[in-house]
């Protein structure tokens, strides 16, 4: 019976064969121990000579890394194992020899690490880091259809800016020029005043020349729209949805969190509600820890929102930003016109805002104002504008960073091992 790594609890006792790659071994002169890979799962075989017949023996001990093997044998529980099982081999058939792997077990420097990104992904812990990178995705796809939400895709190549002019890749489009999407949230917003609670999920670029551990060029970016929803409302919805993907990976995810050596109270601790300060208490903080020079009205970097953070044992909200920081799209609070209704949700343990989010204005006239400010002439935002002729109403999104998420989830220092083929600052390869 053929199966995988991840299926053999169902086999135990039984002879199986599975398909794999040998990701390390140990042998003696009467016993081999493969360490067995298939994307699925590792699990060791131990071939004993002994018992098997001399030929299986001797390709046991001259098999090399990542050669590709069909191996066949019994499954037995074994405590001692991660996995809980163990194969006691009976046959081995070669497929494919593999020569001077490049990623041996010993410690590599990232810049090696990352131009074999296409054969690092191999290793025990890439596995563990995707394996929660689909979780989340997973988890985001059940909660937000659990909720009534509708998944629209906005489209990639665009013809106006969302959030900055200065970030956009620029490409031809025949005669015309076009970017690439920095956020779909624009028409997310038109799908919301059709559909009422929508969310995209998909790919955004940025031309930031930032050469960060928080920052890519191309990431992924999960942005929910709500009809009828004000900030305040939003706001449950972002701490409710930012819970459940941290006990999803929780409850499916143990191993791989295992294998990253996880501290498994710092996901537990991510249980809504979360702590809210505004800006202005941001800023108040902030002085009182020793930022004396900052002042009202500058927006935050890294070393602020990690001082931030620090105060917490959950993610903060940091809300109602000065309007003149933030996107012209966002609803200034009638109280105090002078900052926006939005919210940047910062994580812990130095990780960075995983989410941005506001009340869209609604109003046309005042949206109009708020565009020529930010000097976003031209056609391209007819459409946009529209939206606040037919039927306009309160209405908030935000959006996520995937891979921000990942990294905080898994624990890894840096984006680059969020992303399969991470996109940076001088990196397209591979
Ligand atoms: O705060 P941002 O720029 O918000 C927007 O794009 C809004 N239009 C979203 C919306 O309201 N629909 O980006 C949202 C999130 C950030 O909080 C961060 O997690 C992530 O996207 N992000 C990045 N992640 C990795 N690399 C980058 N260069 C990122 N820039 C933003
Ligand atoms: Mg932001």
């Amino acid at each position: 019976m053929k199966t995988t790594i991840n299926q053999v609890k169902d086999y135990v006792g039984k002879d199986v064969t599975i398909g794999a790659w040998l990701a390390n071994k140990r042998s003696s002169g009467k016993i081999a121990f493969l360490q067995l890979r298939d994307g699925t799962g590792f699990i060791q075989g131990v071939v004993v000579k002994a018992e098997v017949a001399e030929e299986t023996f001797a390709t046991a001990k001259r098999l090399t890394q990542e050669s590709s093997v069909f191996v066949t044998g019994t499954i037995v529980e074994d405590t001692r194992s991660p996995f809980g099982f163990e194969m006691q081999v009976k046959e081995i058939t070669l497929i494919h020899e593999s020569v001077d792997f490049p990623i041996t077990p010993k410690e590599h420097g990232t810049e090696f690490l990352m131009d074999h990104r296409h054969l690092w992904l191999r290793s025990k812990r890439q596995h563990a880091v995707m394996q929660i990178r689909n979780e989340i995705i997973r988890a985001t796809y059940q909660f937000f259809n659990d909720e009534g939400f509708l998944k629209i895709d906005p489209p990639i190549l665009t013809g106006a800016a969302a959030e900055g002019t200065t970030e956009l890749f620029h490409t031809q489009y025949f005669d015309e020029e076009a970017y690439l999407s920095q956020s779909g949230q624009l028409y997310m917003e038109a799908a919301a005043m059709a559909f009422g609670k929508v969310f995209s999920f998909g790919p955004t670029f940025r031309a930031e020349k930032s050469k960060t551990r928080r920052h890519l060029i191309e990431f992924w970016m999960i942005e929910p729209e709500m009809a009828f929803v004000d900030h305040e409302e939003s706001l449950h919805v972002q701490e409710n949805y930012v819970s459940y993907l941290a006990q999803s990976v929780l409850s499916n995810c143990k191993l791989a969190l295992n294998t990253l050596g996880r501290d498994l109270t710092k996901l537990e601790n991510i249980k809504a509600p979360f702590p809210r300060i505004t800006y202005d208490e941001a800023i108040e903080l902030l002085k009182e820890k020793g930022f004396t020079d900052i002042e009202w009205g500058e927006d935050f970097g890294a070393p602020h929102e990690t001082a931030i953070a620090e105060t917490y044992d959950k993610p903060v909200f940091i809300t109602h930003y000065p309007k003149d920081i933030k996107a012209f799209y966002m609803k200034p609070d009638p109280a105090r016109p002078e900052v926006v209704l939005c919210a940047d949700l910062i994580a812990p343990e130095g990780y960075g805002e995983i989410i941005g989010g506001s009340q869209r204005i609604d109003d046309l006239a005042l949206l109009t104002e708020r565009y020529q400010e930010h000097q976003l002439s031209g056609d391209a935002y007819n459409w946009y504008l529209q939206l606040r002729q037919y039927g306009s109403v309160p209405h908030s999104g935000f959006g996520l960073g995937l891979e921000r998420t990942v990294a905080w989830f898994s624990g890894v220092e840096h984006v680059r091992e969020t992303i399969p083929f991470p996109r940076l600052l001088n990196r397209l390869y591979p």
